[in-house]
């Protein structure tokens, strides 16, 4: 009897080459490089230029995915788009990079849980792929979020933590026989875990263009700072660490995996500290969870991918090893994978 799984076959990713740093923030607002440094980790992040869409950094994200796996766009049938900050409110993105990169009329599904929009994209496509409906699917993640936050002393919580980025993976199904599949030190995707809570829909959202404001969009909302995005970053700070400790072990305990068989946690890069809590919890040492919030600040969606990838690039993972990727974000939404390299 045949037996199919879904494999990561590479990544790509890439960020705009503007690089602000904490001390370009404090010369337009009233923040600073120790406070930053202190209560997130981060150093610099990356902006776009004007112009520049998401659906741009998602180009060059699976063109440098291409250029790692010597795949094309023939070679793909189906396309998630994991994004909170797509082109236009709609149509989503993954048609209009159908489009640009001459992709098949292939289903193209936009993905919005935000910051866990990787976690559910890797799960969706297992899905896809299992039930025999992808073959090769290729998961987006890209985020322009530079141009609407609130660059003034008011918006500073939320402006210091965001940045510009996009990754790209590939995910393909193996055929063989359960033995062959075995052989193959099982590698591929173990296990998703995904969750919502709605009752903090309000902790971090950005309310217009909705249909919850008339006409989608009122002068009321711009006046409001309603089309910026607001955070109350005590909840979700405290959320997104009982949420990310608790799949984490629930995805460990449901496949009997002890967290010091883990080679490498791989976490949504939203705060240093909310990273650190969580290594402390799972008592791994620092080499076995991978950062690079310092560079990038928060790339929403696209945070795991290029941490991915430069994992990849840093030579920090082989074959067999096993992988915890975490997410939590807006909703509040969260998830686990659980991955064979
Ligand atoms: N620079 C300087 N001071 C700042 C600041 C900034 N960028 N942002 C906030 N402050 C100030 C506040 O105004 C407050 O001043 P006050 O004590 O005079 O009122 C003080 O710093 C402490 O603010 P607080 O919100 O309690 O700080 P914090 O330690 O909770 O850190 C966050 C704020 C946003 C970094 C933190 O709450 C966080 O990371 N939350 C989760 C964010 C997240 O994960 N978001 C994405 C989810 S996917």
């Amino acid at each position: 009897m045949q037996h199919t799984k879904s494999v990561i076959r590479g990544v790509g990713h890439y960020v705009p080459p503007r690089v602000v740093t904490n001390h370009d923030l404090s010369t337009i607002m009233e923040t600073s490089n120790e406070w930053i440094v202190e209560r997130t980790g981060i150093l610099e992040r990356h902006f776009v230029d004007e112009g520049v869409h998401t659906s741009h950094l998602a180009e060059q994200a699976v063109r440098n995915l291409f250029d790692n796996t010597g795949l094309g766009v023939k070679d793909v049938d189906y396309i998630l788009f994991a994004t909170l900050s797509p082109d236009f409110y709609f149509p989503g993105v993954g048609p209009i990079l159908q489009n640009r990169m001459g992709f098949h009329r292939i289903p193209a599904l936009d993905i919005r849980t935000q910051c866990s929009g990787f976690v559910y994209g890797v799960s969706t496509a297992d899905a896809l792929i299992r039930s025999g409906q992808a073959g090769r699917v290729l998961l987006v993640c890209a985020e322009v979020q530079s141009p609407v936050l609130d660059m003034t002393t008011a918006g500073r919580d939320t402006a210091v933590l965001f940045g510009d980025g996009a990754a790209a993976v590939i995910i393909e199904s193996q055929s063989g026989s359960r033995s062959q599949i075995l052989k193959d030190q099982n590698s591929g995707i173990l296990d998703s875990i995904l969750g919502s809570d709605g009752s903090g829909a309000e902790a971090l959202c950005l309310r217009a263009p909705g249909s919850a404001s008339v006409g989608f969009i009122r002068h009321e909302d711009i006046e409001k700072g309603n089309t910026r995005p607001k955070m109350d970053g005590r909840t979700v700070f405290k959320n997104a660490v009982t949420r990310m400790a608790e799949v984490v072990s629930e995805i460990l305990e449901r496949n009997k995996v002890s967290a010091s068989e883990i080679d490498l946690v791989i976490p949504h890069q939203a705060n240093m500290r909310i990273n650190e809590f969580l290594r402390e919890k799972l008592h791994l040492p620092k080499e076995k969870v991978f950062n690079n919030i310092e560079k990038y600040g928060n790339t929403t969606s696209a945070t795991i991918p290029i941490c991915l990838s430069e994992a990849i690039q840093q030579g920090r993972l082989k074959k067999g090893d096993l992988i915890v990727t975490v997410a939590f974000g807006a909703g509040f939404t969260w998830g686990a994978n659980l991955l064979r390299w």
